[in-house]
């Protein structure tokens, strides 16, 4: 099955002239007098390779179902420079069908709704949208293990089974081995009866483990699925997700904001670099402007205000909200998109946050208000990164554990870290759907990533 790939074929002008063999699926073809053309892609590159079909070389039994819309092919021809400029084309020497397609193939040529195609989420990659958005996915991914790794932190892999709700926020999914039963009498005897004796659970994020290794090894990242049972179904919210979460010790807010802001344009920066032809094709289609935009965030500042001046921001805004702007109740989303969107236009830190509103981990600022916390939010999207310094005292983060009423013994651990050589340190978790949302203009974050779960949602 000796082939090559088609990437490489286009760029390697010492192939020109020689006989080559490729494979992959028809994508468009068209059948004319003499010869017939397919456009044939094997996802090695966005854009495909045109075949040519010398009619006096093959039946019209045998030309048929090589022609049909996606159906898998094996093709030996010779490389030859194409119609257009730096364009190659391969003149088929022998074909040989390895897999058939017929007329109910749904991707047939007419340009499909985003809805339909998540109805079909197998095939869906086939799209020349979908084959962008996962080659795009995997280098945004190999740019976060290149930026840590080159900057000396150490991936750990924090457990997908937990025992306790990191944010706190009753989101997390339940792992169980027994069904509901009426023999138990209590939530507590039911749990001493399941698989691990104790209530469990799918984490909602790396962070408390990422600290345990943080106070260890000095500076960690996980990278990983988080999974949370959030009942929005909104263009922002899946049940599983990717988190990036970087977790360093001996830093405080202010070092944890500048690594946030260096490590975006670092991953910004590298798909300018490695993805263009991609970022070219949703520039086209989905966001006009979004080169300019991405080579803005890597050359210019990122905005930062404080929580309280955003409040006073959205007062003076004049703008009617559906959620009426108040200190207690933090952001909802329009309030997010109109910093992001209308005012400062341009990726910004809200900072210190009410303590109220925010996770039990966080340190407590001097005022007793609020905590050292922020959200990186980004125009068309809103918050892509939940970032703190982590309080650091025990008895202010055991009081505050004790006060919003939680399972102390779950936090047993967590508390020896403060109890144990402490010291200051801050993370941060970037959801890597929100991020490739920002760099493809795609609108729903259902269509970044390959087999999305959401509230009753589940292909
Ligand atoms: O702000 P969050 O809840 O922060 C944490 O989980 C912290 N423990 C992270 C840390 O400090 N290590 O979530 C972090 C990010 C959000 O900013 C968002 O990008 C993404 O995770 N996120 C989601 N993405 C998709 N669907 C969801 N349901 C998400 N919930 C959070
Ligand atoms: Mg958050």
């Amino acid at each position: 099955m000796k082939h090559i790939d088609l990437a490489k074929i286009k760029t390697d002008a010492a192939l020109i002239g020689q006989s080559v063999t490729v494979c992959g699926w028809v994508r468009t073809s068209r059948d004319s007098k003499n010869v017939a053309f397919a456009e044939i892609n094997d996802g090695s590159e966005l854009e495909h390779i045109q075949v040519v079909f010398d009619k006096a070389d093959f039946s019209d039994g045998e030309l048929a179902p090589l022609l049909s819309l996606g159906a898998a092919v094996k093709v030996t021809g010779t490389v030859e420079k194409g119609l257009k400029a730096e364009s190659v084309e391969i003149r088929a020497q022998r074909a040989e069908l390895l897999g058939g397609c017929d007329s109910t193939y749904p991707l047939q040529k007419k340009r499909h709704t985003m809805e339909y195609l998540r109805t079909i989420p197998h095939l869906r990659v086939r799209t020349n949208t979908f084959n962008a958005v996962f080659r795009v996915r995997s280098e945004l991914s190999y740019a976060v293990h290149k930026y840590f790794h080159k900057k000396g932190y150490y991936y750990v892999h924090s457990p997908i089974i937990t025992g306790s709700d990191c944010e706190g926020a009753g989101e997390s999914f339940k792992v169980t081995t027994i069904g509901y039963d009426k023999k138990f009498n209590s939530e507590d005897e039911y749990y001493k009866n399941d698989f691990f004796g104790r209530s469990a659970g799918l984490t909602v994020s790396g962070q408390l483990e990422g600290e345990v290794m943080a106070t260890a090894l000095g500076k960690i990242y996980t990278f990983g699925p988080t999974f949370r049972a959030e009942n929005s179904n909104t263009p922002r919210h899946v049940a599983e997700f990717w988190q990036i979460e970087p977790e360093v010790a001996f830093a405080d807010i202010d070092d944890i904001i500048a690594i946030a802001t260096d490590m975006i344009k670092s991953l910004i920066a590298h798909l300018l670099d490695n993805c263009m032809k991609e970022l070219e094709f949703f520039d086209a289609r989905f966001e006009k402007g979004l080169i300019d935009k991405l080579r803005h965030v890597v050359d210019s500042d990122f905005a930062r205000v404080e929580y309280t001046d955003a409040i006073e921001i959205l007062k003076k805004s004049g703008k009617t909200f559906v959620y009426p702007v108040d200190w207690d109740e933090g952001l909802q989303t329009e309030h997010e998109r109109y910093l992001t969107d209308e005012y400062f236009k341009k990726p910004v830190f809200v900072v210190n946050y009410p303590r109220k509103i925010k996770s039990f981990y966080m340190k407590q600022n001097a005022d007793g208000k609020t905590v050292a916390a922020t959200d990186l939010l980004v125009p068309g999207i809103g918050e892509i990164i939940g970032c703190s310094e982590r309080e650091a005292d025990y008895d202010k983060l055991l009081s505050e554990i004790k006060s919003r009423g939680m399972k102390l013994s779950d936090y047993d651990n967590y508390l020896d870290l403060r109890k144990f050589g402490t010291v200051p340190h801050s993370g941060f978790g970037l959801g890597l759907e929100r991020m490739l949302m920002y760099v493809t203009g795609m609108s729903n974050i259902r269509d970044v990533i390959e087999f999305p779960r959401a509230k009753d949602d589940l292909k």
